[in-house]
C-alpha cells in the first residue's frame, strides 16, 4: 500500500470515535481531508463541526455538513486530525499546513483527540520535520534569533501567510528531546502565537496505517 492508501484507512477507522448527536473537531491537511469525504457519508448523524482551517471549512461546507464558530459551541466531543511526526507517547508535530494554531485550540476544547496517521509518521524523538512556530510578523526576526540560541535554524515559510495573517518559521535541525518543556519555553517567547508541538495536551489516541493493518495507540 502507498502513503495514501495508508491515510484512507486511517481516515475509515477515525469513523469508530466519531460521536452520534455531537459536534466534530475536523483538522487540517490531506489525512485530515480523508476523514472528511468518510464522515459526509454519516453526516446525518452528527451534529456538525468546527473547524480548524478556512480549507477545511470549505471542504466540509462542500459536503454539505454543518460548520459552526467554535465560539458557539459549549462542547466537542472529538477532534480528530493528522500530524508531521508522532511518539509512542503521543506527543506530536503539527502545523506542516500551517493550521496549527487554530488545530492547538479545538484539540484543547476536546474531550478526546484522535490523531490520524500514516505509519511513516511514527518517529523515536521529534524534530526531524522542521518544526512550525506561527509568528506575529513585527517579531519575526526577535523569535528567530531566539530559536537559533534554542539551537534550531529556522527558516521563514516564504510566501505563507495562516488563516489568522501571521508568519511561520519552520526550525530545522532539533531534536526535541523534552518535548513539554521545549512547547512552554517556545511558547513564551513574545511574538510567538503558537508553536507546532503538541505535548502538553497531546493526542489521547495515535491511529497508526500500516501495512499490516491499523494500529492504535494510546
Ligand atoms: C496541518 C497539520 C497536518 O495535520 C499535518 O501537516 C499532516 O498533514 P497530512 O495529513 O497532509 O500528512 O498539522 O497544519
Amino acid at each position: 500500500m502507498n502513503q495514501d492508501e495508508l491515510k484512507q484507512k486511517v481516515a475509515e477507522a477515525a469513523i469508530e470515535y466519531v460521536v452520534p448527536g455531537t459536534v466534530i473537531g475536523i483538522g487540517t491537511g490531506s489525512t485530515a481531508n480523508l476523514f472528511i469525504d468518510e464522515l459526509a457519508k454519516i453526516k446525518g448523524r452528527i451534529e456538525g463541526t468546527v473547524a480548524s482551517s478556512v480549507a477545511s471549512t470549505e471542504r466540509l461546507k462542500g459536503h454539505g455538513i454543518p460548520v459552526y464558530e467554535l465560539n458557539d459551541v459549549d462542547e466537542v466531543s472529538v477532534y480528530i486530525d493528522g500530524a508531521d511526526e508522532a511518539t509512542r507517547h503521543l506527543h506530536l508535530i503539527k502545523g506542516g499546513g500551517g493550521a496549527l494554531t487554530r488545530e492547538k485550540i479545538v484539540a484543547a476544547v476536546a474531550k478526546k483527540f484522535v490523531c490520524i496517521a500514516d505509519g511513516s509518521k511514527l518517529v523515536d524523538v521529534l524534530g526531524n520535520f522542521p518544526l512550525p512556530v506561527e509568528v506575529i510578523p513585527m517579531a519575526r526576526s526577535y523569535v528567530a534569533r531566539e530559536l537559533s540560541k534554542l539551537g534550531g535554524r529556522p527558516e521563514l515559510r516564504a510566501g505563507f501567510t495562516t488563516d489568522n495573517g501571521n508568519v511561520i518559521l519552520d526550525v530545522h535541525d532539533l531534536q526535541i528531546m523534552e518535548p513539554a518543556k521545549l512547547e512552554a519555553q517556545i511558547n513564551n517567547l513574545a511574538g510567538v502565537v503558537t508553536v507546532g508541538i503538541f505535548a502538553l495536551r497531546p493526542a489521547d489516541v495515535l491511529l497508526l496505517g500500516t501495512a499490516d493493518g491499523v494500529h492504535k495507540l494510546g
